[in-house]
């Protein structure tokens, strides 16, 4: 059994001031949480000043993303390492969002996987089919290309702490989730291929899911045997409601 992770991706919502009472409450909600592991990725902005308010509480931080060359001029971008001294533990690579309306490539993907891991980030690929191509019955291929261009041939040496996001884009902000068994399916498909691409030791690797996780569903997402954790999008800025995602009960 994986130590689940449950990750809060805050996406282009709340500024200092907002994030700094959402950690607040998100502080006495999930108390000392031992046995999950939660994250959020705040803005940017809001990621250093966060980072001292999380201090001494089980509550750690990710980017939301990354740019893969470790210095330049790439207005606008930061690198691994920026985002680690800013306070990070993880990053966000790939998101859908990114993929769709910044041009984001697999093979970005696999450049920012690099960068991550040379930066000292623990990397959250993020793969995802659209509605046309999970209707056309395409969900499994497009997964596995998107895999197997994020990795190439990374070895799980270097792999050690990559978690991978199954989010089906049609999931994402529109209150539909992949049925727990909809989403098992991709989950066992997804580990399938890191055995054969990693080896026995990529057991380690856990696979979360996002798309329209709520405190409604988490229970019984969590109860299949491939999904390892949440990456939650509007529901992780609602402190209540984010706290009872981390504090799921399996069924
Ligand atoms: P929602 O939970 O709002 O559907 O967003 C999911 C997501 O994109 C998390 O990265």
């Amino acid at each position: 059994m994986l130590r689940p992770l449950i990750a809060g991706n805050w996406k282009m919502h709340t500024d200092i001031n907002h994030g700094a009472k959402l950690v607040e409450k998100l502080r006495e909600l999930v108390g000392a949480s031992e046995d999950v592991e939660v994250l959020i990725a705040p803005p940017t902005t809001s990621i250093h000043h966060l980072h001292f308010l999380v201090a001494g509480s089980p509550i750690k931080l990710a980017a939301q993303n990354i740019h893969w060359e470790t210095e330049g001029a790439y207005t606008g971008e930061i690198t691994a390492e920026m985002a680690h001294a800013a306070g990070c533990e993880y990053v966000i690579i790939g998101h859908s969002e990114r993929r769709a309306y910044f041009g984001e490539t697999d093979e970005w993907v696999h450049k920012k996987l690099i960068a991550a891991v040379r930066g000292g980030l623990k990397p959250i690929v993020c793969l995802g089919e659209s509605l046309e191509e999970r209707e056309a019955g395409k969900a499994l291929e497009v997964i596995a290309t998107q895999l197997k261009g994020a990795l190439k041939t990374l070895a799980m040496g270097v792999l050690k702490d990559l978690v991978i996001a199954y989010e089906p884009v049609w999931a994402i902000g529109t209150g539909k989730t992949a049925s727990p068994d909809e989403a098992e399916e991709v989950h066992a498909a997804i580990r399938e291929q890191l055995y054969d691409m990693l080896g026995t030791e990529a057991k380690v690797v856990r696979i979360i899911y996002g798309g329209s996780v709520k405190a409604a569903n988490i229970d019984e997402l969590m109860g299949k045997p491939n999904i390892d954790g949440a990456l939650v999008g509007g529901a992780s800025l609602k402190p209540e409601d984010f706290a009872r995602i981390v504090n799921f009960e399996k069924s």
